[in-house]
């Protein structure tokens, strides 16, 4: 096995990323740079992100990203064996300055060019992080992706669930937005129920009468916004321990149903006999402790080894983009000069499609 050097590009939301990750024949992968400029100031007026801003904060961005991640990596364009960008799914603005960029450094190096499927790159982290085998089952959970996957090999990926409508990230940064609380929500939300009581408001556990591992949250910030008017009707505001009992109660119905859907994930992921069982996490919502702690108890109840990525590659970056050309390369996958940018790409093509699409786009 040859040492493959691979230069990543990630563009296709709100954060500008370019990393380069090299693994030889002896050892761990390692990533030598991993380079995220995130845009949530721009977008911090609009209350979600603005394509055309992103798609201009990207082109004018990335380029100085790449330029500092070979920088760092202390690497050339000659040093590469291969050059991966995210292709879909996205923004389709953010989408095509990445591809664009990537096509033109591809032609001047005469490297070969990789496209990559930003879920894919989620989905084989924790590969690059714990050399984990195939299969294992993934939880992806974002501000812009909720969904279950079998991932049995680099380019196959069964999907037995997702969210029909807001991915979880989604219904925190809602929920914040709602009392008052700041972007992006989640961190601000997990503060605010740590002092809160979690009984005081009886919140919907939505889907869980429902068989399967489908999720939905879009009724839950609904019930969040009838306790918080009803307390506005009744005292003519909310108090501190309101807001704190508030989300504490949407924290945990939130936990409570990612817990029983990766518990029936779960099942049918072992009804497959993987010889070392493990579920995997990727995404900004894995950050919640309470949440992390659900998938750790129900990971355990079921023998089930259970993977966190350490955050900043759990989040969106290059690098897992980066790692995701590697593999694609060994597998003999790579080669894309014509690569095209695709707003809207499901990892599992024999999957129905998913009716849920927010503020950062399609989720596949
Ligand atoms: O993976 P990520 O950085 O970006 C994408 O959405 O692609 O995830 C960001 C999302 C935001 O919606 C943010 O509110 C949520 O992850 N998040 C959290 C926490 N930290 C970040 N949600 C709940 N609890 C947290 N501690
Ligand atoms: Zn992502």
């Amino acid at each position: 096995m040859a040492t493959l050097t691979f230069l990543g590009i990630e563009s296709s939301c709100d954060d500008s990323a370019a990393a380069v990750v090299r693994h030889g024949p002896d050892g761990a992968p390692k990533v030598l740079a991993s380079v995220v400029q995130g845009q949530v100031a721009l977008h911090a007026d609009f209350g979600g992100v603005v394509p055309e801003i992103a798609a201009r904060a990207h082109a004018e961005r990335l380029d100085h990203c790449v330029e500092q991640a070979l920088a760092e990596a202390g690497v050339t364009l000659a040093d590469l064996d291969g050059i991966a960008v995210t292709s879909g799914p996205g923004l389709i603005g953010g989408v095509l300055s990445g591809v664009m960029l990537a096509k033109g450094l591809a032609a001047g190096s005469g490297k070969p060019l990789l496209g990559v499927n930003h879920l894919a790159g989620h989905a084989l982290t924790p590969r690059l992080t714990d050399g984990l085998p195939f299969p294992y089952l993934m939880l992806l959970v974002s501000g812009g992706h909720c969904q279950f996957l079998i991932a049995d090999g680099v380019d196959r990926f069964h999907r037995i669930g997702g969210t029909i409508d807001d991915a979880p990230g989604e219904a925190f940064d809602k929920t914040a937005k709602l009392l008052g609380l700041p972007q992006p929500g989640g961190p601000a939300v997990e503060r605010e129920a740590a002092q809160g009581d979690p009984a005081r408001f009886a919140f919907p556990r939505p889907l869980l009468d429902r068989p399967g591992c489908d999720l939905s949250f879009s009724g839950l910030k609904t019930a969040l916004l009838r306790a918080r008017d009803a307390l506005v009707a009744e005292q003519g505001g909310i108090t501190v321990q309101d807001r704190r009992d508030l989300c504490a109660g949407f924290q945990a119905a939130v936990a409570d149903v990612l817990a029983e859907k990766t518990r029936r994930a779960l099942l049918a992921y072992l009804a497959l006999n993987p010889a070392a069982p493990a579920l995997a996490v990727a995404g900004g919502v894995a950050a919640n402790a309470a949440i992390r702690a659900g998938l750790e108890t129900v990971s355990a109840q079921q023998g089930v080894r259970f993977l966190a990525p350490p955050l900043r590659l759990c989040t969106d970056n290059a690098a897992m983009i980066a790692w995701a050309g590697i593999e694609r390369f060994r597998a003999g996958l790579g080669g894309d000069a014509d690569l095209v940018a695709r707003p809207r790409w499901p990892l599992d093509a024999s999957a129905a499609p998913m009716i849920g699409s927010g503020k950062k786009g399609a989720k596949a």
